[in-house]
């Protein structure tokens, strides 16, 4: 099966999942979007509104700020894989519970990575740096690009912290600006030339 297929097929499972107390008060799960051979993947924390009830992530305010970051950088969304660390959205923003976390990841999340296997990651919140930084501080290590296993991984601060505190909207727009010329260093580290990129089976 093609790693569109699979990542079709993960979608639909995600959709109907039951397997954490989150699906109870959900409108829509949100998989993800994104074609399966991003080289750039954005890992938020959870679907806010907006998402809820479109089913598409980053779709509110913060996701329209997103989009400006990315056109800014000159990075197109529908090029690159966005997903959250829990695919469903926590009853009035509150963060999403350790096991919550755990059951997300492990059965969701961690397949995502292994069947775009993105030459970058770029966290965007706490919960996904901390999927590869364990205790890391984002004020100390946001816009440095770091190799982790396979590919390398950038902390960044979350779009929607740029809308509640104005000072840290320069720093956004300044990591994000790096990115395609980080993408042709993390390119250059693991020989990979530009699209189509090989694929793991
Ligand atoms: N914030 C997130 O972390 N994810 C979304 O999808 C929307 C807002």
């Amino acid at each position: 099966m093609s790693d569109e297929k699979k990542l079709e097929k993960l979608a639909k499972q995600i959709k109907v999942c039951t397997r954490c107390e989150l699906h109870r008060s959900r409108t829509e799960a949100v998989p993800g979007e994104g074609p399966a051979q991003a080289e750039i993947m954005f890992i938020g924390e959870g679907p806010g509104a907006s998402e809820d009830k479109q089913g598409r992530p980053f779709v509110g305010a913060s996701g329209k700020f997103l989009d400006q970051l990315l056109e800014q950088a000159g990075v197109t969304r529908t090029d690159v894989f966005i997903t959250n660390v829990v695919k469903c959205r926590p009853p009035g923003n509150r963060d999403p519970l350790p096991d919550e976390v755990e059951t997300c990841t492990s059965n969701y999340l961690q397949n995502q990575i292994k069947m775009i296997n993105p030459s970058i990651i770029v966290t965007l919140v706490r919960h996904s740096m901390g999927l590869f930084f364990k205790g890391a501080k984002i004020t100390q290590i946001h816009g440095q690009m770091r190799k982790v296993d396979d590919r390398f991984v950038i902390a960044m601060f979350h779009p929607a912290a740029a809308l509640h505190q104005l000072s840290l909207k320069s720093t956004i727009m300044a990591d994000f600006a790096k990115l395609p010329e980080l993408l042709k260093e993390a390119r250059a580290e693991l020989g990979k030339g530009k699209a189509p990129k090989k694929k793991r089976k």
